[in-house]
């Protein structure tokens, strides 16, 4: 059975585009996946502290050294890895703010980019556990970030999701991301983002 995490940062709910872009593929691909179980990690219903000092130190300590309090402060983070873990297809639906990602994703991406885990130091050289797996963002961004417009060096949104995910061994990751959502490209940005939802949703 394929098992698909959907992961979800857009405090805005119904209204997102973001949110209801990913509903839209979700709903499309799950069609030729019949066998598909989906969980949902909502990032705002249900968010992610930051992390303390504590935390900080439990993360660099080896598990069989953790005190009490180590143990503690490791749980949520222990928890959301096993989840993240036991999926082979991630959607993440992200708005852009202020130029990047949402705190509450970077806060998730924190609790699960860990040592041992989801990356190890080989030979001196950092190394992604998590390979073989599939990962699709959904983007919504109120300004033109495309290829060639004034906005794209300033997309700090893309390049780092990729960065982190590959630091963690993926490397089949892809974004849809609808641009302009606050201008007049608005519309044109939609169908196209469903236009591309279309024809993925049969070959992911
Ligand atoms: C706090 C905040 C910061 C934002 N920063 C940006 C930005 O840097 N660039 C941009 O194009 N749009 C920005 N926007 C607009 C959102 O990206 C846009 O409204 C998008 O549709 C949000 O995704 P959602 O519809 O899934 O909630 C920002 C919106 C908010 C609320």
């Amino acid at each position: 059975m394929t098992r698909l995490l959907y992961i979800a940062s857009s405090p805005r709910h119904e209204h997102s585009y973001s949110r209801t872009l990913t509903q839209e593929f979700i709903d499309k691909w799950s069609l030729y996946h019949p066998e598909v179980s989906i969980a949902l990690r909502d990032l705002v219903r249900d968010p992610v502290p930051y992390l303390d000092d504590t935390w900080i130190t439990a993360k660099f300590t080896a598990p069989e050294q953790y005190t009490p309090e180590l143990s503690n402060a490791i749980q949520l983070s222990d928890r959301l890895v096993d989840e993240f873990l036991a999926a082979d297809r991630y959607i993440i639906s992200v708005p852009m703010y202020n130029f990047t990602i949402p705190a509450v994703l970077k806060s998730y991406i924190d609790y699960i980019v860990r040592p041992r885990r989801t990356f190890i130091v080989e030979n001196g050289s950092f190394k992604g556990l998590v390979t073989g797996k599939k990962l699709l963002f959904i983007t919504a961004r109120g300004s033109d970030f495309r290829p060639g417009s004034a906005f794209a060096p300033s997309d700090f949104q893309e390049p780092y999701l990729k960065t982190v995910f590959e630091f963690i061994g993926f490397t089949d990751i892809q974004f849809i991301n609808a641009n302009g959502l606050r201008t007049d490209l608005r519309e044109q940005s939609l169908a196209e983002a469903r236009s591309t939802i279309q024809d993925l949703a049969t070959q992911w």
